[in-house]
């Protein structure tokens, strides 16, 4: 007699999504260690003698290396969200793949956890796109102060720009935790397997 084993079955998720997810992983997790061997330079809290981050999170270590990284990496960074942006319209994945007006009902009436868990992961994933969006526009005003004057404008001035850059990077750290065992929650392993495989 032979054994047989089962291969669980993993739910499906479009190339595009998984393309996406990969490089917007990697590419944000070097431009919050870039990110930081620049801050380490000039730190925003505390003026320069304030908190600074040890060399092993940084990306670069210096302020020169941590600069080349961070500016090579915004592209790929930006262009990978400007492509997923243009993906999610034009294939109007937006209208089904986001938390919608059904969810947030959902999360008021029903006392079903496996729905509200559902409704709570899919709120936290959409909540990332204007996180991100904030990190992309908050770092160009930053990088073209002069180009883009009405984004150092709009929020008041430029230590007022580096503090909200910055705090994109706790808050994307908070929502990935959140995001990762929600995953696990909603939908196991196989849930998270299906999106990195
Ligand atoms: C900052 C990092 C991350 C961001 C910005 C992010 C964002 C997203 C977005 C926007 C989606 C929906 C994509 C689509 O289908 O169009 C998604 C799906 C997903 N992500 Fe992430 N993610 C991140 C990290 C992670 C990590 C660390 C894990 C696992 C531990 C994970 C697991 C998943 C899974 C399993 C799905 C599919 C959800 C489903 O099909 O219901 N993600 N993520």
């Amino acid at each position: 007699m032979t054994a047989t084993t089962h291969k669980p079955v993993l739910p499906r998720q479009q190339l595009a999504a998984k393309v996406f997810h990969w490089v917007n992983l990697i590419s944000l997790f070097a431009m919050m260690g870039s990110g930081l061997a620049i801050y380490n330079a000039n730190p925003v809290f505390g003026g320069r003698a304030g908190t600074d981050f040890p060399g092993w999170l940084t990306l670069g270590g210096y302020l020169a290396p941590g600069r080349h990284w961070h500016f090579f990496f915004m592209w790929v960074f930006g262009l990978n969200l400007l492509w997923y942006g243009v993906y999610v319209f034009t294939t109007r994945r937006w209208q089904n793949r986001y938390v919608s007006k059904s969810d947030l009902e959902a999360l008021q009436k029903s006392k079903n956890a496996k729905r509200r868990n559902y409704v709570f992961h899919r709120l936290v994933y959409t909540a990332f796109i204007p996180v991100l969006l904030m990190a992309l526009l908050t770092g160009l005003g930053m990088w073209k102060p002069v180009q883009f004057g009405w984004i150092v404008a709009t929020f008041g001035g430029w230590q007022n720009l580096r503090t909200v850059h910055f705090l994109t990077i706790p808050t994307v750290l908070v929502l990935m935790a959140a995001h990762s065992i929600l995953a696990v929650t909603v939908g196991q392993w196989k849930l998270v397997r299906s999106m990195f495989t």
